[in-house]
């Protein structure tokens, strides 16, 4: 199992699979992109499925998510799935992506085991979407989470971070259109991760205002929070239901003491928390030959430093050194 000092014990495997992405959001990236990380850094499909494999056989991980950067830039993003679907016990696995292409590979995806995906997506409005992601490609994103949901990659559920200025006025139209399609909408509040060091939180849009603005056309009734669980969303149903609603206030109202979550960048390093400003190199004990016992000792010796919380609350608080794309999501 991997244990921390704290008593959590992390199931939630997330793996970054590129660093690299299509997009420009602001809230994410400069508009240059980033320097990216190189080829031989990142792992192989080899070394990603044996690294996902030693978590969900040895480590008690239950659960697999894809991130990035963009996930589906991974030229072997399918097989990879399709590898880590049949391992035993086998794990859930999903994806998180901003859709760019999920039209395309939506079907294949499901074949080869994908049971969910997460998609990116921040407005209804092409013209906004240009303005928050510096790329004209909203219809892309649009076919991507319909080619989704035909695909049963259910539920599909909508990520969306509200920025000052951009998109701040939007969160009652989202919800409207999500309803409408049967996509599961959560807003997230925009963390300090952004590669430019942007972010003040006077300029976050917080989950109570997200909530209050939703109210103003729909009626909200929390979910039982036993059924929260370990999740990082609240949800609340949407006009009496079925529908829901998540807000995952990462910032305003975090869910660190629950926390089920460990994380593999996408050059072999574990971290214990989006926020940590240390990483434990996997890679390098691979690639100079580990046996896979001594693969899940250095993952459990990596978890029990996992700190209590975030630090976003403290004063003190600086920013990891790597950005969200390079983290992932
Ligand atoms: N704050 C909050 N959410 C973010 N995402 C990317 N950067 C940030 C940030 N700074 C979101 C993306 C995606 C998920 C992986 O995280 O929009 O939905
Ligand atoms: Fe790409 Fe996601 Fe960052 Fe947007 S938030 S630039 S989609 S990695």
């Amino acid at each position: 199992m991997l244990l921390d000092t704290y008593g959590r014990t992390a199931t939630d495997l997330r793996v970054s699979l590129t660093d690299r992405c299509n997009l420009r959001c602001t809230y994410c990236m400069p508009e240059e992109g980033l320097s990216w990380l190189a080829k031989p850094d990142l792992l192989t499909d080899d070394e990603i499925v044996r690294l996902v494999g030693i978590a969900v056989t040895r480590l008690g991980v239950t659960e697999v998510r894809f991130t990035g950067g963009e996930p589906l830039l991974r030229p072997g993003l399918v097989g990879i799935v399709a590898r880590c679907a049949a391992l035993r016990p086998r794990p859930t696995l999903s994806l998180t992506t901003n859709g760019i292409g999920l039209e395309r590979t939506a079907t294949a995806l499901r074949a080869a085991g994908l049971d969910r995906v997460n998609v990116s997506l921040d407005t209804t409005d092409p013209a906004v979407f240009e303005r928050i992601t510096r790329r004209k490609r909203h219809g892309d994103v649009l076919r991507g989470l319909a080619a989704a949901k035909a695909a049963g990659l259910t539920p599909v559920k909508v990520n969306a971070v509200l920025m000052p200025g951009l998109n701040d006025t939007e969160a009652p139209d989202l919800l409207a259109w999500a309803v409408e399609r049967g996509y599961e909408l959560r807003f997230i509040e925009q963390m300090p991760l952004d590669a430019q060091h942007g972010w003040q939180r006077a300029d976050m849009i917080t989950a109570g205002d997200i909530l209050a603005s939703l109210r103003t056309r729909f009626t909200l009734t929390p979910e039982h929070d036993a059924e929260r669980g370990s999740a990082p969303a609240e949800r609340w149903l949407v006009d009496g239901g079925p529908h829901r609603v998540g807000v995952i206030a990462s910032v305003t109202r975090p869910f660190c003491r629950t926390c089920d979550r460990t994380r593999l960048t996408a050059d072999g390093q574990v971290r214990t928390c989006l926020f940590a400003r240390e990483e434990s190199d996997l890679r390098g004990a691979l690639r100079s030959g580990a046996d896979d016992a001594e693969m899940a000792r250095r993952w459990q010796a990596a978890m029990w430093g996992k700190k209590a919380g975030s630090g976003l609350d403290d004063p003190a608080f600086v920013q990891p050194r790597r950005p969200m794309s390079a983290i992932g999501g």
